[in-house]
């Protein structure tokens, strides 16, 4: 067992810092309560906190660059878009064979809050499949189920957690029996956390006793993955290909055979899947140029004329959408996560922070007071070699849960997984009735337990003799 620094070594280091208010009620505290402050206090980087407070508190924050020069990234279309038929057949191959020889892992960031869904739980616990109501977690389980059984390959599953939704993450796991999974083979990491501050760059305190600490962001997986030990268990299992996805998307490939191949072909570090807007004004990153290196611009940062701009032929110019879908090189993660100077930049956040006053008393703003600082994922991209960016049809990628309502709800969740499935069937040669959208006059599902993507539906389904009735209610596979 590892025990805490003492007081005695610990003050000085946040005096030295100017933070020692962060045991201003020590001599008030329990034993038990001065025995966690010191363990959170230890596991405060007080380095990274000075260096976030210089450049996004008292500085201007962090460079950032003008828009003059902004390119559209290039990417592979998909053959129906034009794309080389033969280059994705290729890239296929090279995909399904890296997968045979156990070189891939999946890696689902399941660290956030869900704030916006306002679901009490993990979000991977949410039900979403239209008849049975799998969950996320089990959707995502059964899919990888279903590759390693069609690849002959041990998959490893890697699942980012945070310290608020941990435990209760791996309790749905051990009750469900890791859903089919060896638990061997499923490993839950927890991300980091970060020392909210207060506009003067002091970190601020949710009581007396507890340092106002949030989690690193999406971003933070990187680390995380190195400094959990996933990144060096990886090397043991001879794993360099990280297929990377967020909880809340439930028509994921979560391990896709032609991205992997695209991935490994171009040589890439990090590697994207980018879905061309649906509007304009899509509130997604965009996939850019700039400077010669390929960057993710947020819609909240792209001016409006840039997102809307169009080509000759009418065509959006900045079409490329970013909706976190990425392969990456394992020896990339341990760079950008690892000690070396690359690494991902933070993001300011000002939000309302309920904390203690010198008083001793709980006080909840009612206007931010409080900066929290976050990773994004997509900083990744400039840090890398050779990245890679193809094209994927929206229908068979991207549809999350976001809200409780509206766009990205639940309902738009479930239409798009039944549309997804009556697409599969088309594929397969089996037409169901449906309207100009795509979506069946039935509630039918396909268990992802019996195919992962549309090629393996296809396939599946063609050795399916006699060939079920698909109506209202049916569960496939
Ligand atoms: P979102 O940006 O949608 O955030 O995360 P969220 O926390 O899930 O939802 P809201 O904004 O509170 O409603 C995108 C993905 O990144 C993961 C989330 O779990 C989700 O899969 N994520 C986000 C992390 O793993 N850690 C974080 O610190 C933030």
């Amino acid at each position: 067992m590892t025990t805490s620094p003492s007081l005695d070594q610990l003050h000085p280091q946040f005096e030295k810092a100017g933070q020692e208010h962060v045991f201003r009620f020590w001599e008030d505290l329990s034993s038990e309560d001065q025995a966690r402050l010191l363990q959170r206090a230890s596991e405060v980087d007080l380095q990274e906190v000075a260096l976030l407070v210089e450049t996004h508190v008292k500085g201007g924050g962090a460079h950032e660059q003008g828009f003059d020069n902004l390119e559209p990234a290039p990417f592979i279309p998909l053959p129906e878009q034009g794309g080389d038929a033969a280059s994705w057949q290729e890239a296929e191959a090279v995909g399904a064979e890296a997968l045979r020889a156990g070189r891939v892992a999946a890696f689902t960031v399941a660290g956030g809050q869900g704030t916006r869904l306002g679901y009490d739980g993990p979000k991977g616990t949410f039900p979403v499949t239209p008849v049975t109501q799998k969950t996320l977690f089990q959707v995502f389980a059964e899919k990888i189920a279903r590759s390693a059984e069609r690849f002959g390959a041990e998959i490893h599953w890697f699942i980012l957690t945070s310290e608020i939704n941990n435990d209760a993450t791996v309790a749905a796991f051990k009750e469900n029996n890791f859903f089919g999974l060896e638990s061997d083979r499923v490993h839950f990491i927890v991300q980091g956390l970060v020392p909210a501050v207060d506009q003067d760059g002091k970190i601020l305190m949710a009581d007396r006793s507890t340092i106002a600490m949030t989690p690193d962001g999406h971003g933070g997986s990187l680390r995380a993955l190195v400094r959990s030990g996933a990144t060096a268990l990886m090397a043991e299992k001879g794993i360099d290909c990280i297929s990377y996805f967020q909880v809340d998307n439930p028509l994921i490939p979560c391990l896709d055979p032609a991205f992997i191949g695209f991935h490994i072909l171009g040589k890439s570090e990090c590697s994207s899947k980018m879905i061309p807007k649906a509007y304009p004004l899509e509130k997604v990153g965009h996939f850019c140029l700039q400077g010669g290196k390929t960057v993710v611009i947020e819609y909240s940062d792209l001016p409006e004329e840039k997102q809307q701009e169009t080509l000759a032929d009418g065509s959006l110019r900045f079409v490329s959408g970013s909706v976190a879908i990425h392969v990456f090189d394992r020896a990339f993660i341990e760079r950008v996560g690892g000690g070396s100077d690359a690494k991902l930049p933070f993001h300011r956040a000002d939000k309302k922070i309920p904390f203690v006053n010198e008083q001793g008393e709980i006080v909840k703003p009612e206007s931010p007071n409080g900066i929290k600082f976050e990773m994004f994922v997509f900083d990744a991209l400039p840090l890398a070699e050779n990245p890679v960016i193809i094209e994927g049809a929206r229908s068979e990628n991207f549809s999350p849960v976001k809200n409780a309502e509206g766009v990205d709800s639940p309902q738009t969740c479930k239409e798009d997984q039944l549309r997804q499935y009556t697409a599969w069937l088309k594929a397969a040669g089996k037409n169901l009735a449906s309207d100009e959208t795509g979506l069946p006059e039935i509630c039918f599902e396909i268990s992802p337990r019996f195919a992962a993507d549309k090629q393996d539906f296809v396939a599946q389904w063609e050795k399916l003799d006699p060939k079920p009735e698909i109506k209202d209610g049916v569960v496939l596979g």
